[in-house]
């Protein structure tokens, strides 16, 4: 059916009239799914329930909507089992189901379960589901023009897209551009440009970063061996320093942040005398705020002394804020609290609430060093992810999202450190911690991270983060775990309500409390 010429949308949707004409009501509750293969799953479905179960459903109005209910339910679990056995094994999955809606801070899914959405598909759709302003300028776009190949020409909303952008940079030597797709792309190009601009090779990464799963990205993303294990050898000349992170360097989570400072700047200098000298270095990569480590933002003073050396030695200093910019800590990008400027900044996921797109920004005087032609990319900058980030950028401003941020972190960090406080929880909560809406719990463990982990508690349950969270999706909210160590992290949309916010802080409070009870 796909050969022949027809798009896949097309294609799926005439499955799904066929199938609706011949089966009635029963196709209607998953036909909005809009996925080609929940169409064919839903045909075969209706192949095996023809003739006598559609006599059933039609002998009385009420019998019909019981039918449509418990057929919706059934559909839904035959095409979860067509993905187990279709869907790689490779990628994993919080929520054994589909996903059917999405509405402001809400998801739906095709068994009926409609969780409060403390995940935002992992910090993408920060203004909340669908958001309309940010739909339907996609929507608008696609009846314009689709795809703008970037090197064949601009598109308009490619250059209004860096309008938006240029006066949210958090310092003003920012202002060359360049759109691709994924997070791990915008690494990628991070890296090449490093390596043209400076003429020199290796990459400095930090303990604990995570920056994506292609071959370039993986080599400096240092959070979990489970993106590296069985991928070797990965892209050579990459060398890790110490992060600023208490337990990574096993002191307790209030020492002073120019302790671990000193620490991790001494270990860079020596790194730099030691393993990769400075001609041959030609970028530091950090990741400002930690995510896939643990949401463990920065010290200011850290971020300075990286600064300070990269100037000295003629490095560029990459900051991924793929995860914690765009609003997401509460300014338009983590740098601005430092001052901080970048050499490279890369921006994704809020970006487009939602639709693929990914920023590499440096500085002209930089960026007038590449070659035309490589960068690049087929789907590079498209323009309805652009129309997109337009409407985003503009919603962000006109919605007052960032003052937002600020009233709902302080009180989800209000709630988290009150229940830190109660001496029943005292013991198993280490360390609340994050900027904004990027927050996180870290609980203890009695395993730590292997027996010369210094903060292991014999006395706390095991698992305590992937326990809390599943509790937490059987009581209507998705949240996600993140880290080597037992930590939660809390991405709620930037727009979330007061009331929403409160809802999901109560049902994330009863699940520590029953979770730590049952021990
Ligand atoms: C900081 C950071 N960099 C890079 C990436 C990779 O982005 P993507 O998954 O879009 O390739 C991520 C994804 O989580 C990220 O958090």
């Amino acid at each position: 059916m796909l050969s022949s010429g027809r798009t896949h949308l097309q294609s799926s949707k005439a499955v799904l009239a066929g199938c609706a004409r011949s089966a009635g009501p029963t196709i209607v509750p998953n036909s909005r799914s809009g996925l080609s293969t929940a169409a064919l799953a839903l045909c075969s479905y209706d192949a095996r329930h023809s003739a006598s179960e559609r006599i059933k459903t039609r002998r009385t109005d009420l019998q019909a909507v019981r039918t449509m209910a418990s057929t919706s339910v059934q559909s839904h679990d035959s095409l979860v089992k067509f993905g187990d056995q279709h869907v790689t094994a490779g990628l994993g999955r919080l929520v054994n189901a589909v996903l059917t809606k999405g509405e402001g801070s809400y998801v739906t899914f095709g068994d009926g379960r409609k969780l409060l959405d403390f995940a935002c598909g992992i910090g993408v759709t920060s203004l909340g589901h669908c958001h309309p302003k940010v739909s339907k300028a996609a929507a608008d776009q696609c009846m314009n023009v689709v795809h703008v190949q970037c090197s064949i020409a601009y598109h308009q909303p490619y250059l209004e897209l860096i309008q938006r952008l240029l006066p949210m940079m958090p310092h003003p030597s920012l202002d060359s551009f360049f759109f691709w797709t994924s997070g791990s792309e915008a690494v990628e190009a991070g890296i090449k440009m490093a390596r043209a601009i400076t003429g020199r090779q290796n990459i400095i990464n930090m303990q604990g970063a995570y920056h994506g799963r292609t071959m370039g990205a993986m080599a400096v993303t240092k959070s979990k061996t489970i993106y590296s294990a069985g991928f070797h050898p990965l892209m050579p000349g990459t060398f890790t320093v110490p992060y600023p992170y208490w337990h990574q360097l096993g002191v307790p989570p209030d020492t002073p942040a120019s302790e671990l400072t000193k620490t991790c700047l001494n270990q860079l200098n020596l790194l730099l005398s030691q393993a990769t000298a400075p001609k041959d270095t030609a970028a530091i990569i950090i990741e400002p705020v930690l995510g896939e480590g643990g949401y463990v933002p920065a010290p200011a003073e850290f971020l300075h002394g990286l600064r300070e050396i990269c100037d000295k030695h003629g490095i560029l200093l990459i900051i991924d804020e793929v995860q914690c910019g765009f609003g997401r800590t509460g300014k338009h990008y983590y740098s601005e609290y430092s001052g901080i400027r970048p050499d490279i900044l890369l921006s994704a996921k809020g970006l487009a609430n939602g639709f693929p797109l990914s920023a590499v920004i440096s500085r002209k005087e930089l960026t007038d060093k590449l070659a035309p032609g490589s960068m690049g990319g087929t789907y590079a900058g498209n323009a309805v992810s652009c129309a997109a980030a337009v409407a985003t950028a503009d919603a962000l401003k006109e919605e007052k999202v960032l003052e937002n941020v600020d009233a709902r972190s302080k009180e989800l960090f209000a709630a988290l450190n009150e229940l830190r406080k109660d001496p029943k929880l005292a013991p198993a909560i280490l360390d609340v911690r994050g900027k904004g809406l990027m927050v996180a719990v870290e609980f203890a463990s009695p395993v730590g991270s292997g027996p010369y982990d210094t903060f292991t508690n014999p006395s706390v349950p095991e698992k305590l983060a992937s326990r809390v969270a599943s509790k937490c999706v059987e009581k209507g909210l998705l949240i996600l775990t993140t880290s080597v160590y037992e930590v939660i992290r809390f991405i709620p949309p930037l727009n979330i309500s007061k009331e929403d916010l409160a809802k999901g802080v109560e049902i994330f409070k009863e699940a520590v409390y029953e979770v730590v009870r049952d021990g």
